[in-house]
Parts: C-alpha cells; structure tokens; sequence
C-alpha cells in the first residue's frame, strides 16, 4: 500500500512535469508616444507568434512614456506601412505606470531615453520587477546602435526602415524567450530532490 502511495508521488514528480504547457510570459513595448514604434513591435511580435503556432504562450502590450497619444489610434503612416506588409495593428494609446513592472516579466524600450524615463518609472514600483531591456539588444544586426529610430519626423522610408528593423529583431527576441522557455522547464524536469 505505502509503495504504491510512493509510486504515485514519483509518477507526479517524474512525468507530469513533462506534460505542463511552457509557461506563459508577459511582454511589453515601449515608446515615446505609443503611436508608431512600440505598437509596431507588438503587432509585429503577435504575428510572428501566430505564424510560429506559438500565440497561447505569451501575451503582449505595448505604450508610451509620454501622455500625449493616451487614447489615439497609431500613426496612419505605421497602420499603411504594417498593412502593406500583411501586420495588422489594433492598439489604443496609453501611458508606462509603475504597476507594468509588476505585471509584465519583460519590458522593451525601442530607444536608449526610453530607457532611461522607464527606468525612473520602474523606482515607483514594489515587490518582484520585469526584466527592462532596451530592443534592439536582440537585433542581429544592430552592429551596436541601441535605437529604434523615431520615425515620426520622417518619411514613408522610416516607416519602412523601421519595419525591417522590428521585424529581424521579433524574430530573434521569440527564438531567445522559446530557449529561455525550455530551459526552464527542463529545469522544472529535474527535481533536485531526486
Ligand atoms: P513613437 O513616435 O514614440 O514611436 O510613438 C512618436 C510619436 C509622437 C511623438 C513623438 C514620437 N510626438 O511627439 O507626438
């Protein structure tokens, strides 16, 4: 009777961890106004999730360290340029609070004052904080240039430019959260008790 109680336990320890989904993460972009880049790199990071399978995995957001566009749509010029490459972008403007620290588990600045701003928000937040990074640190080919350039002053060809950018570095941003993920739970895999 005990040896079968204890079989039980082992079976928990040892198998059902193997069946647990990955675990779920929060992601978070932000910007200056929340109007062109960071919504960009959220609907960018939501479809690429889509055509990896993987969209139950992590779910995402996106805003701005100014309050300026709380409430508007993206910038037309980011909806057209996304459009043109089959990304669709359904966000409404809202400002970075403390309280994203708490609920995210990765927040991405697209510029080196993003950060910095970011980094002064997340002061006013307790308890167990995200991870703040800048984006481009997942950019292959950032050759280390750390921005997303600001395309709101510009033309068509910033918009674009920038689409190319966010789109290699979502690429390789899920490539690294997915290793993260399995490495974790291998982790979970190998109880240190046994
Ligand atoms: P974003 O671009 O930070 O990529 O959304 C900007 C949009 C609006 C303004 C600045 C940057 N603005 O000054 O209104």
């Amino acid at each position: 009777m005990f040896e079968k109680h204890v079989e039980k336990a082992l079976f928990f320890v040892r198998i059902a961890p193997s069946t647990r989904s990955f675990m779920y993460k929060k992601i978070l972009f932000v910007c200056l106004g929340n109007i062109c880049r960071s919504p960009l790199a959220e609907a960018i990071f939501k479809k690429q999730l889509e055509i990896r399978g993987i969209q139950d995995r992590y779910s995402m957001d996106s805003c701005g360290i100014s309050n300026q566009h709380i409430g508007d749509r993206p910038d037309p010029r980011t909806i057209r340029n996304a459009r043109h490459h089959d990304v669709e972008i359904v966000h409404t403007g809202r400002q970075l609070v403390p309280s994203d620290f708490n609920n995210f588990d990765l927040i991405l600045t697209m510029d080196r004052s993003n950060f910095q701003n970011a980094t002064e928000v997340s002061t006013k937040a307790s308890g167990k904080k995200g991870d703040l990074k800048m984006m481009r640190s997942f950019d292959p080919e950032s050759l280390g240039t750390q921005d997303v350039p600001d395309p709101w002053y510009g033309n068509e060809e910033g918009f674009e430019e920038i689409f190319q950018m966010l789109w290699r570095t979502c690429e390789s941003l899920i490539d690294f959260l997915e290793k993260q993920q399995q490495t974790e739970v291998k982790k979970e895999r190998t109880p240190s008790s046994l």
